[in-house]
C-alpha cells in the first residue's frame, strides 16, 4: 500500500511507521489520520509483524499537533468530526492487538502528545518536548488528550499542563510518568527496536492478552477486572507457547515460541 504522508518499513518482526510531513513538523491533517488508520489496519493483519514502532520524520518533531492550517476554517460540525476521526484512529492504535511503541524524536505537542499517549509504551529522545498547547489557539485537546493525559499523569498535573499550555522537557515528562524511558537522541531508534525485538521474542498470544487485560481491566471495577484477567490467564493454556514456555523452563533450556 502506498501512502502520501507515511513511511512503512519492516525489519525482522518489527514495523516502523513514520509520520512523514517534516515540512509541517509532521502535523496531522485528515488525510494523514486516514492513512494512519489504514496503515495500522494493514499491520494488524500482517502476520510477520509482531510489534509496531511509531515515529516522526526529521530531526525536530515526532508530531507537532493537529494541522492548524487545516483546522483554521473548520465549522463546529466539521471540527467535531475531525476530533472524532482522530479519536477513532488513536483508539485503533490503543486496541491494536500488537504492542505499539512510540519513538519520540522531538516535539510531541497537542495531537502529537495525544498520539504518543495512545501507544502502549513511550521511549523519548533527550531532545523531546511535550505539551498540550491548544489553549494558545483558543481550543482544547480534541484527540482524547483531556482523558488519556489525566489517566496517565493524574488529574492535577493534566489540568496544569492543559490550562497553561506549557511545554515540558523529556526529564519532566519522565518524572510525571508520561514516558517510559529517555535515551540519547542518536540511540532512539536502536533502543526502541531493542525493546520491540525483546517483546517480539516473547509468547505472542500472552503479550496480546496482557495488553487486553490491562486496557480493558482499567475500565472495570477491580474485582471484575481481576476475574477478566483470570479468564485470559486460562486462555493462555490453550496455546502451544504456554506448553513450550513451561516445558522449556523445567528442562532448563530457552523456549522456542511459535506465536500460537
Ligand atoms: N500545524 C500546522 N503546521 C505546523 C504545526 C501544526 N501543528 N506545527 C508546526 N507547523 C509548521 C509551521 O507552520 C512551519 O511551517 P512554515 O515553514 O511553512 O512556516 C513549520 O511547521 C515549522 O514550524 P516553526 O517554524 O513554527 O518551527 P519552530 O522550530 O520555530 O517551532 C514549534 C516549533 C514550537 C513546535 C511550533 O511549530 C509550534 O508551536 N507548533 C504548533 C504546536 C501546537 O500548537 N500544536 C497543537 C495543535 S492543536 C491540536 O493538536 C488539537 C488537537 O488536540 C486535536
Amino acid at each position: 500500500m502506498q501512502f502520501n504522508n507515511l513511511l512503512v518499513q519492516k525489519e525482522n518482526n518489527l514495523a516502523i511507521l513514520t509520520i512523514n510531513r517534516p515540512a509541517a513538523l509532521n502535523a496531522l491533517n485528515a488525510d494523514t489520520l486516514h492513512e494512519l488508520g489504514q496503515a495500522i489496519q494493514m499491520l494488524t493483519e500482517d502476520q510477520e509483524v509482531k510489534v509496531i514502532i511509531l515515529t516522526g520524520a526529521g530531526e525536530k518533531a515526532f508530531v507537532a499537533g493537529a494541522d492548524i492550517a487545516f483546522m483554521q476554517q473548520l465549522d463546529p460540525i466539521a471540527a467535531r468530526q475531525f476530533a472524532l476521526t482522530g479519536q477513532m484512529v488513536f483508539n485503533q492504535i490503543e486496541s491494536c492487538p500488537k504492542p505499539v511503541i512510540a519513538a519520540i524524536n522531538g516535539y510531541a505537542l497537542g495531537g502529537g502528545c495525544e498520539l504518543a499517549m495512545a501507544c502502549d509504551i513511550r521511549i523519548a529522545s533527550e531532545k523531546a518536548k511535550f505539551g498540550q498547547p491548544e489553549v494558545n489557539l483558543g481550543v482544547i485537546p480534541g484527540f482524547a488528550g483531556t482523558q488519556r493525559l489525566a489517566r496517565l499523569v493524574g488529574k492535577g498535573k493534566a489540568k496544569e499542563l492543559i490550562f497553561t499550555g506549557d511545554m515540558i522537557d523529556a526529564q519532566e515528562a519522565y518524572q510525571i510518568g508520561l514516558i517510559n524511558q529517555i535515551v540519547p537522541h542518536d540511540q532512539l531508534m536502536d533502543q526502541t527496536k531493542k525493546m520491540g525485538l525483546k517483546i517480539a521474542s516473547k509468547a505472542l498470544v500472552a503479550v496480546q492478552l496482557a495488553k487486553r487485560a490491562i486496557n480493558e481491566g482499567l475500565e472495570m471495577p477491580l474485582e471484575q477486572a481481576n476475574y477478566h484477567e483470570a479468564n485470559y490467564f486460562g486462555l493462555c493454556f490453550a496455546t502451544n507457547d504456554q506448553k513450550e514456555g513451561m516445558a522449556a523452563f523445567l528442562a532448563k533450556r530457552p523456549p522456542q515460541f511459535q506465536g500460537k
